[in-house]
């Protein structure tokens, strides 16, 4: 599968990332209620020499998960210890982890959803009571030994809530969702950005690759570099909003943020299904993606734009992709509907 510029998982290019990472709470711009919300709970807690409790962080990839895990233990003033659900392939491969976090640290489960179920029973006593439930020997003499844990935050992120069992949903006492951001929040991140960086740019030109970012961070830092490419090569270095415009019509990212997969998806949906409902499987098919993938990489955004809504039945374009894409809606369903109607 080629390669998407506005891919919401982390690819290699991300690897510094880490440097464009803000490190307190005061530094990270949007999710304002989350913000607010979370810096009560981590200042409750130190006051009460408590852990903090458990925190589940969910919403489409490239939020910020990652940073805000990074962000609470910082404000904590612990240690973080970072893996993901497909990296903990055993019990004793988590209980190695839990018996080596200090007092208070934080734990990030990245992807948790995708924990399997004998690993995911370690952690309920884990979470629950600090305590480690191992069993010795076999057969009639086994027994089951309790070992203390240090106490610790576990911090999860998962794309979607309810991917995870009820159990493990109902262990954390802070569930936070986390909400694309909007062009002026993403302005801010690109400016901020671009400063680390050394990059010159205009508030216009951080204005236009705000606006083709799919509100997500991740986006907008990507497109910010290779839009900075074009500014070195084809112009003085400087992006003004000309320059980002140029760079992104080259890049192939429309003026909202769609890139060619987006627009195959909603064309798909109109000229092979007539506008839908068509399901996830058989569109999934009919594109070459699997079907998680649509669901958490493409679809958050082009629900959040209107331009697709979910049915019963499947997933069906509305008009607005239709105007956006300039096909006329002679071609689909809406002119059935229309003509029902009449
Ligand atoms: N870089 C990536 N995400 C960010 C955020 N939410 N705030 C500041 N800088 C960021």
């Amino acid at each position: 599968m080629e390669e998407r510029l506005i891919e919401t998982k982390a690819v290699i290019e991300d690897i510094d990332e880490t440097s464009l990472r803000p490190r307190k709470l005061d530094e990270y711009i949007g999710q304002r209620k989350v913000k607010e919300n979370m810096s009560v709970f981590i200042e409750a807690a130190k006051r009460r020499r408590e852990p903090l409790d458990h925190v589940l962080l969910y919403g489409p990839p490239g939020l910020g998960k990652t940073t805000l895990a990074g962000i609470i233990a910082a404000e904590l003033g612990v240690s973080i210890r970072v893996t993901s659900g497909p990296a903990i392939e055993r019990p004793g491969d988590l209980a190695a982890i839990l018996t080596n976090l200090g007092n208070y640290d934080v734990l990030f489960i990245d992807e948790i959803h995708r924990l399997n179920r004998t690993v995911e029973e370690i952690l309920y006593p884990a979470m629950e009571d600090f305590a480690l439930d191992i069993i010795i020997g076999k057969g009639p003499s086994a027994r089951s030994i309790r070992l203390d844990l240090p106490k610790f935050t576990l911090v999860g992120a998962t794309t979607r809530a309810g991917l995870l069992t009820s159990p493990l949903r109902d262990r954390f006492g802070v569930i936070n969702r986390l909400e694309m951001y909007d062009n002026e929040e993403l302005t801010l991140i690109v400016k901020r950005s671009a400063a680390i960086l050394g990059i010159e740019i205009d508030d216009r030109g951080a204005g236009e690759i705000a606006r083709r970012s799919r509100g997500t961070p991740r986006i907008a830092n990507r497109l910010l570099k290779r839009v900075r490419d074009f500014a070195q090569v084809k112009g003085d270095g400087v992006i003004d909003a000309e320059t980002a415009s140029m760079a992104l019509n080259a890049l192939e990212v429309d003026d909202i943020g769609l890139d060619s997969t987006d627009r195959n998806m909603l064309i798909s949906i109109i000229e092979k299904f007539a506008g839908g409902p068509v399901g996830l499987e058989t569109l999934a098919a009919c594109i070459s993606e699997e079907p998680d993938t649509i669901e958490d990489v493409y679809e958050p955004y082009l629900l959040q734009l209107g331009f697709i809504k979910k049915t019963p039945r499947g997933r069906m374009t509305t008009k607005l992709a239709y105007d956006h894409l300039g096909i006329s809606m002679k071609c689909g369903r809406y002119e059935q509907q229309e003509i029902d109607i009449d």
